[in-house]
């Protein structure tokens, strides 16, 4: 009989027998499919594991710090965290087309990786979280790409190491009953998708520090509101967009000319077709008060809501 424990079991001795005394790395995102492989592989192989974190810089708030206080202390594994801010924000500079931030940040996230995965010695194997959907869609993938998806995909083809792919034959849905069977917690496994290129995508144009700070200050409000409204399983994603238009407002007796923020909230299935969200209008009211309070630089919110198709989820 076929069971997620039962799979667990059999994956673990799979891992061991193909690893034997030998290390492996893994690259960590923090999201649920390096997650669960990371957490299946520490299970199976204990310190023979490292795992490789790149901070790009482009991360919600507290994201670093929570996947480190997780895996580092909570699970007890080896984690190297790379702050790699300035040399993503760097590359960054000036680039205001999407296709060539999400190049960019792909390119550099490869070299980033490399460089780390050079100083570690004795590395056999590459662990990645390639879904059965994953190895699915790259053979029927059209000629016509909408958006290029960056993610840790470009690693293999560069690296000399073997690789373990653990959940090759899972669907996304069996990868988070597997995660929660590892004891990861549920905000984890059930957490939104969140893009490669991060906040890059999500302030429009050309990247400053200033634009990347409206954008994760007010998503982590809008992320705080839907929480506590208990809207998380409603909504499928949900995050803000700065769009760079300034204009006019008033504060006190003040004229203000500051930016105006975007909220994009989406109900889905799988991302490739979604309806805009409807969110309470008082929640709404709530998220607008406290993004126009709280973040700096914010005198206007706007709620997109358009489909997909016709717009897409992110803007860029
Ligand atoms: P779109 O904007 O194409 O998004 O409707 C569909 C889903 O894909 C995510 N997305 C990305 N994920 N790298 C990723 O890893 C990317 O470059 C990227 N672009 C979009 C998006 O967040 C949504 O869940």
């Amino acid at each position: 009989e076929w069971t997620m424990e039962n799979f667990i079991d059999i994956e673990v001795e799979k891992i061991r027998e193909q690893v034997k005394g030998r290390k492996v790395l893994c690259a960590l995102s923090g999201g649920v499919d390096s997650s669960v492989v990371a957490v299946l592989l520490h299970k199976a192989i204990g310190d023979q594991l490292t795992c490789i974190f790149v901070d790009h810089g482009l991360l919600r708030k507290n994201e670093a710090e929570d996947v480190m206080t997780m895996f580092s202390e909570g699970f007890n594994m080896n984690v190297l965290k790379i702050d790699a801010k300035d040399r993503f924000l760097g590359k960054l500079k000036g680039v205001s087309d999407p296709e060539q931030k999400r190049k960019i940040i792909g390119n550099e996230f490869i070299y980033v990786f490399e460089d780390e995965s050079n100083k570690l010695k004795d590395i056999a194997f590459l662990a990645q979280g390639t879904l059965y959907t994953d190895i699915i869609e790259s053979g029927t993938k059209t000629a016509q790409t909408i958006k290029s998806h960056h993610n840790v995909g470009g690693l293999p083809e560069r690296m000399e190491f073997d690789l373990i792919e653990p959940l090759n034959t899972l669907f996304k849905d069996e990868v988070r009953k597997l995660g929660e069977e590892l004891g990861i917690p549920k905000h984890i496994v059930w957490r939104q998708p969140f893009p490669g290129p991060g906040l890059a995508i999500r302030v429009l144009g050309e990247i400053t520090e200033q634009k990347l700070e409206i954008v994760r200050e007010s998503d982590a409000i809008l992320r705080e509101e839907i929480k506590n409204n208990n809207l998380n399983r409603d909504v499928w994603q949900y995050f803000t967009v700065l769009p760079g238009v300034q204009s006019v407002g008033v504060m006190g007796d003040q004229r203000t000319y500051d930016h105006t923020i975007a909220i994009r909230a989406v109900t889905s299935v799988d991302g490739m077709t979604s309806d805009w969200a409807r969110i309470p209008f008082d929640v709404l009211e709530q998220i607008s008060t406290r993004m126009v309070n709280e973040v700096s630089h914010i005198n206007r919110v706007v709620y997109d809501i358009t489909s997909k198709p016709p717009s897409t989820i992110e803007w860029e």
